[in-house]
């Protein structure tokens, strides 16, 4: 299907992606029979928590390109908590946006949308990044405020939604909330923020089928094909 993934945790040793190259090959497998073809290896970025630096992702994804399948290409980025200093270390080097792209995954904290989200959208924007927000569907305030989230991309940013909520794998209720931004045309792409091989793997084509149902092929195409297809046109152009 040429599916692209702008967000995949499969690094082995960086997060609470994969810990071994053994388990990040058995992601590669995954992916390729799924019918992806570009994969963005994402690993987080999160005070504290995992401290990644955009040095340490490139040569992991360095790494982990000798042994791809065939078919499919790798890409580095990184699901960035948002910070208030992260137009900073954006600039020197230390938070990559997706294979130094004008796109970035932006993930919020769990429980707020924080106070200086928008003045660093606008910042961002100012400066030609366009940030991803990832799975609002799952994030406890936005997937219920529906005029928070469009608000948020009228600023410019986008929204991804993960697949495996619009396949139910995160229970009715984040079911139903990206079912409900799909349809009010709050969603821009779809991406699988897997993390293992089993549990939270790899694919995209159930989703895609899902939405295909729903909402017809032009929708379906455009969250899975078009729109991450633009990110990569701008990889393809900055490279
Ligand atoms: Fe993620």
């Amino acid at each position: 299907m040429n599916f692209i993934d702008i967000h995949c945790h499969i690094l082995p040793g960086m997060d609470d992606g994969p810990s071994t190259m053994e388990e990040s090959l058995k992601m590669l497998e995954v992916a390729e029979k799924d019918g992806i073809s570009c994969i963005f290896a994402t690993p987080h970025i999160l005070d504290g928590l995992y401290s990644n630096k955009g040095s340490e992702i490139i040569s992991s994804v360095g790494n982990l390109k000798k042994h791809l399948p065939g078919g499919l290409e790798l890409f580095y980025g990184a699901d960035v908590r948002v910070i208030p200093d992260l137009i900073h270390r954006m600039e020197s080097g230390e938070i990559p946006t997706l294979n130094g792209s004008d796109y970035m995954l932006m993930e919020l904290p769990e429980f707020i949308v924080p106070p200086h989200l928008d003045s660093l959208i606008f910042n961002l924007r100012h400066k030609g990044i366009t940030p991803i927000i990832t799975h609002p569907e799952r994030h406890l305030r936005l997937m219920h405020d529906h005029k928070g989230l469009s608000g948020l991309r009228d600023m410019g940013a986008m929204c991804q939604i993960t697949a495996m909520s619009i396949t139910g794998g995160f229970g009715r209720e984040i079911m139903r909330a990206s079912f409900t931004m799909i349809e009010r045309g709050l969603a821009d792409m779809v991406a699988s923020d897997a993390h293992n091989h089993d549990r939270r793997p790899p694919i995209l084509s159930n989703a895609y089928k899902e939405v295909k149902k729903h909402f017809g092929e032009k929708i379906a195409d455009a969250l899975f094909f078009h729109n991450p297809g633009r990110i990569m046109e701008d990889v393809r152009r900055q490279s």
